[in-house]
């Protein structure tokens, strides 16, 4: 097809705002602002209009007001902060941003700067085959997506029919075939991109496009990049870096952080797609305690209910549902029920006649309501982009909840309109209709807000906990996101690892993929290794498909049930400090399950690793991916580190070989740190520990390392006006002197039991002490 997207006109005048400047250019508006010293907003309109409302991902975008310099030039002209030039030409239109220190942000490419057509947009960027491109969320398999094409349009990546059917493309190497490992688009999208040039890879410079329409990002060309916007308007964020993490900061401050989770939302959630009656669930809670296998959270899917109606239970497999929960509750268990947004067409039934009488459900261009094909046959949804529907949702949430529901899990939220093409499915935004492609990607993004508004309503005292399968940029406000319908194979155990470390880079921090594999059955040592590997994952879930091979820990007799109540029990034990590692996420926007890229972005070999990652500041991970095998070489990023288990001193910079065995995964920690623990418990129910196990990493090489221990109540956001313990431990090595300076802050809260800090030490000839401290700041020094 021939390419007739047209260069904007010359630029013909050029005004200062507060931020920036303002361009004409024929009928069109360019805009350069500053969004603050560091972060330039570039905005084109179409059709003479600049869109002051493109999508509902960023929540905020002006901070303070930044100090710049405008200076007319021959050719254009020059803006610049404290931290940004940047250099626009008139004619051709074009422009190029750099550092103060003069390296490249972002070049445009000259007379290809920006180009459209039809409402369609197309931008080109100067890279090099070598260089290395980052985040765009979820994101199969390469990690570093140079060399790659990817799409961003939220898309049910394997639709299996109701009995778990799947119909997969014949060559299974396509990439439209959702069982290999490069298949893309996926559920969600995160148009957010991280640009590493390959001679300073410690330059590393982002944009994020905050366009709700799908996206085309062509990395494939050797010298140069396009993001080709199907429609909307372009509006970029170009953040200068340098760090990866200086990045995501600031993408963090635009779009949002996650909100706390409740502390059970961390622990073990079983979840099966199977038709579950009540005595079965029953049986399950009673199944995990008896075999001492910890597991706070059982999922019900779509066969709780009626029909598939969403917001009904199946009274004859459930008729003492709210009964059951309650029970439940008392063993340590909280419930999740699935809620897809497909309401089904059947008049007499509440949600969609309310949803039909009120003009909540999404309409066609000629003012009918949309039909769809989900679970019950034919199937309407509600309008979200309407703020009445999403408080309409809500507060249908929040009456399902009432019964004893502990969180929602949303799905099919692309959203999945099976046989049925999506396009019809119009939206209303303030009584105008606008098309199906300006909110599709945002579709999951706005059930999710009206869900936890709902929640926020049913539980106001409580944190909330949504599960998504779909999502947008700014997703990490409202809910976790899981990886979807992955395969019981080796290569999408592997794909999990780049898949979260993208999404956490994205600023989705509350990630996982489904344990065990979701498609397949799955084999004993899959299982096992999928597990431990899985604890690692910040969001720790076994799912499964209706008509596959059952996976419960205990599938495969004693001997898989061992490793796997192993791999849970360290879970449990780690919880105070993964517990730390969410909390400080949520302050920070940094990820739990970190690329060493992220550490390490100026070595080569850290950011072309896929294998390995930090979890939390302190501890790497390195699981076994591969089937058979028992050793593993990995790779150690600069710094030391000390084997997880036995403490043994291991220098960083070099690829080591160990041994993987059955029992246990690869596990090294910073040596330095400390990593806070309690004694492996079944649940988080009734989490108070009197003692909190601090294991000490003793460096061999003088020098400090600070680990953080955030405690509070788990449940509420009585944290935020300061009901928590927050201890800063400082461990210093000093010839033969090892110092332990903790420093406490916060007001305490009610339910804070711990009476004593036991230190265990690793890597070093000492015996383990008791320090009694119920929050208090102290120094111990130990003569080694
Ligand atoms: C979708 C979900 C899957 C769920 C199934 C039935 O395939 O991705 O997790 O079990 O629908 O609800």
């Amino acid at each position: 097809m021939m390419d007739t997207f047209t260069t904007l006109p010359r630029i013909t005048d050029s005004r200062e705002t507060r931020r920036g400047v303002e361009l004409s250019a024929g009928n069109e508006h360019v805009r350069f602002d500053f969004v603050k010293g560091d972060v330039l907003r570039i905005k084109i309109s179409q059709q003479g209009e600049l869109d002051a409302t493109p999508t509902f991902a960023v929540v905020k975008d002006e901070f303070g007001t930044p100090e710049f310099t405008r200076r007319r030039t021959p050719r254009g002209v020059v803006l610049r902060t404290s931290a940004l030039k940047v250099r626009i030409a008139f004619d051709p239109f074009h422009f190029d941003v750099f550092r103060a220190d003069g390296s490249a942000v972002l070049r445009s490419v000259e007379g290809d700067a920006y180009r459209s057509q039809d409402g369609e947009w197309r931008v080109r960027r100067s890279k090099t085959s070598k260089d290395t491109i980052l985040g765009l969320g979820e994101k199969t398999q390469p990690f570093n997506h140079n060399g790659r094409r990817v799409s961003m349009w939220n898309t049910d990546v394997l639709a299996p029919a109701s009995d778990g059917s799947v119909r997969v493309h014949d060559n299974p190497d396509s990439p439209l075939n959702p069982t290999n490992d490069h298949f893309d688009p996926y559920y969600i999208s995160i148009n957010l991109h991280y640009h590493l040039p390959h001679n300073h890879p410690e330059l590393a410079a982002a944009s994020f496009i905050d366009c709700g329409y799908k996206l085309n990002y062509d990395f494939t060309d050797a010298r140069t990049y396009e993001i080709h916007g199907e429609g909307g308007q372009l509006t970029e964020y170009v953040f200068a870096g340098p760090s990866i993490k200086q990045i995501l900061q600031r993408y963090t401050e635009l779009t949002g952080r996650m909100s706390p989770p409740p502390l059970w939302a961390l622990g073990h959630h079983q979840c099966r797609w199977h038709d579950y009656e009540e005595r079965d669930v029953n049986r399950l809670a009673r199944t995990y305690r008896r075999k001492e296998l910890p597991c706070d959270t059982l999922w019900l899917d779509i066969d709780y209910m009626d029909e598939y109606r969403v917001f009904t239970w199946n009274e004859e497999k459930f008729p003492h549902h709210a009964a059951m929960l309650k029970k439940l509750k008392r063993e340590g268990f909280r419930v999740i029920t699935i809620i897809d947004p497909g309401v089904k067409i059947d008049p007499g039934y509440a949600v969609f006649d309310e949803g039909a009488e009120h003009g909540l459900l999404c309409k066609t261009e000629e003012g009918e309501i949309y039909v769809g094909q989900a679970w019950p046959g034919e199937t309407a949804f509600p309008d979200f982009v309407k703020e009445e529907a999403r408080r309409w949702w809500g507060r249908l949430n929040a009456e399902h909840v009432r019964s004893g529901l502990a969180g929602i899990w949303n799905d099919m939220n692309e959203p999945s309109t099976g046989t049925v093409p999506p396009f019809a499915m119009r939206f209303d935004r303030d009584g105008q209709n606008h098309p199906h492609e300006r909110y599709r990607n945002q579709y999951a993004l706005l059930m999710a807000m009206g869900t936890v508004m709902g929640l926020r309503d049913a539980m106001p005292e409580l944190r909330t906990f949504v599960l998504s399968r779909a999502g947008f940029a700014g997703m990490q406000r409202y809910a976790a996101n899981w990886t979807g319908d992955n395969c019981a194979d080796w290569k999408h155990l592997a794909m999990s690892l780049p898949m979260n470390a993208n999404l956490g880079l994205s600023g989705q921090p509350f990630v996982g993929s489904d344990i065990g594999g979701f498609l397949g059955d799955t084999s004993a040592e899959l299982l096992v290794r999928w597990y431990q590997y899985g604890v690692f994952q910040p969001f720790v879930r076994n799912h499964l498909c209706k008509g596959q091979r059952e996976h419960y820990p205990w599938s495969f007799g004693p001997e898989t049930e061992n490793h796997i109540r192993s791999a849970l029990e360290l879970r449990y034990k780690l919880l105070p400090y993964i517990y730390s590692a969410f909390i400080h996420s949520a302050e920070s926007g940094e990820p739990i399950q970190r690329p060493l890229a992220y550490e390490w972005q100026d070595h080569p070999e850290s950011v072309a690793n896929t294998s390995e990652f930090l979890f939390g500041d302190h501890i790497l991970v390195a699981p076994v991916i591969t089937e058979g095998q028992t050793r593993r070489s990995l790779y150690l990023p600069g710094g030391d580190w000390q084997c997880f288990y036995s403490g043994e001193h291991i220098k960083g910079g070099q690829t080591i070989e160990v041994d993987a065995p059955h029992e246990h995964i690869p596990l090294f920690v910073r040596s330095g740190a400390i990593i806070p623990c309690i004694q492996p418990i079944q649940t988080t129910e009734g989490y108070a520990p009197e003692t909190i196990e601090l294991h000490v990493y003793v460096p061999e090489r003088n020098g400090s390392t600070v680990s953080i221990l955030h405690e509070d109540d788990g449940l509420t956001d009585d944290y935020r006006h300061g009901a928590f313990v927050r201890t800063r431990f400082k461990l210093t090595r000093q010839g033969r002197q090892l110092t332990l300076k903790a420093q406490c802050s916060g007001d305490g809260f009610r339910e804070f039991r711990r009476r004593e800090l036991r230190l265990i030490f690793h890597g070093a000839n000492l015996d383990p002490r008791t320090i009694g401290n119920q929050g208090e700041s102290f120094t111990r020094t130990f003569t080694l």
